[in-house]
């Protein structure tokens, strides 16, 4: 459930009373980009990196930075206090602006619109930590460039309702016999004690719960590769996981109406599980930003 105070242009307000003019090219054109950003105990998560990856995604569009990281950070802090603190998830998108025109090739001088807004983060339920989750295989049908963190995504919007369709959590997508990623989330394959995914690049969204999970294997000595892995490999998985920002890991235990491995979360996901948790509970014992 969305919080009541966001951030639009500058100001904070009351989510109910923000406005954007409808001729935003976010909601003609899907000309936006945008981050979410879990908070922990009130201390937004992996900043630096989520705005890294946003002014990544503003020069991929052809966008100036409209604020700097240290700006962007004090908008977080500002919505988590205002809304509360505690556990929430960020919600930050940047449009090229608003025109009269409807031009395909914008013109120069469009203000950007920033909005901001904070939503209550539910923990992962347990029963998703005792039996996982199951997930459906689709074609990626995206265009080329899923490193940008664009707002346009209808084609996932249809792939996460073509799962929800299939009584399933995600969709695990394929292109060219192997894996790319989820519909929201990157995928983990994991194999005689080995984490397999895909290299970032132009067909993926380059996670940062990824990261967060790379990082962590590498501390527990559980070796990582990022190399591409076949449609057979992922069938034959041990198991699967998920990781975005808005739930960390996720086990997947169904595939297609098969099970992954034994059926139930694995060893591996329950170490990294584990050590996800303790490395967002530290959190707490520190300074905020
Ligand atoms: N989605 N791939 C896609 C297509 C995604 O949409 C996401 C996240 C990820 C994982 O990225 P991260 O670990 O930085 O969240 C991978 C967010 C949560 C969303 O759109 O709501």
């Amino acid at each position: 459930m969305p919080l009541p105070i966001c951030y639009l242009n500058g100001a904070y307000l009351p989510l109910a009373d923000a406005r954007v003019s409808p001729l935003d090219r976010a909601f003609l054109f899907g000309d936006a980009v945008y981050e979410v950003i879990p908070v922990y105990a009130g201390r937004p998560f992996r900043v630096r990196e989520h705005f890294d990856r946003l002014a990544r995604s503003l020069a991929a569009i052809r966008m100036a930075a409209p604020l700097t990281t240290a700006e962007w950070a004090e908008v977080c802090m500002q919505l988590v206090r205002r809304n509360g603190g505690g556990e929430q998830y960020l919600y930050v998108q940047v449009t090229r602006g608003a025109e009269f025109g409807r031009s395909h090739a914008w013109p120069e001088g469009l203000v950007p619109t920033l909005f901001a807004y904070a939503s209550a983060l539910e923990p992962v339920a347990a029963q998703v930590l005792e039996r996982g989750v199951s997930a459906l295989t689709a074609p990626d049908t995206r265009w080329a460039r899923r490193d940008i963190k664009s707002t346009a995504l209808l084609a996932n919007v249809l792939l996460k309702k073509l799962a929800a369709d299939g009584g399933a959590y995600e969709a695990i997508l394929l292109e060219r016999g192997e894996l790319t990623e989820g519909s929201s989330s990157t995928v983990h394959v994991i194999k005689d004690g080995v984490i397999h995914a895909p290299p970032n690049g132009p067909h993926i969204l380059p996670g940062t719960t990824r990261d967060v999970v790379t990082e962590l294997a590498a501390r527990l000595g559980i070796p990582a590769v990022a190399a591409p892995v076949a449609e057979s490999a992922l069938r034959a998985a041990d198991e699967i996981w998920l990781a975005f920002a808005t739930r960390g890991i996720v086990p997947v235990t169904q595939l297609d109406g098969q099970a992954v491995g034994c059926g139930r979360p694995g060893p591996l996901f329950r170490r990294l599980y584990a050590a996800f948790d303790q490395y967002t509970r530290e959190l707490t014992s520190k300074a905020p930003l």
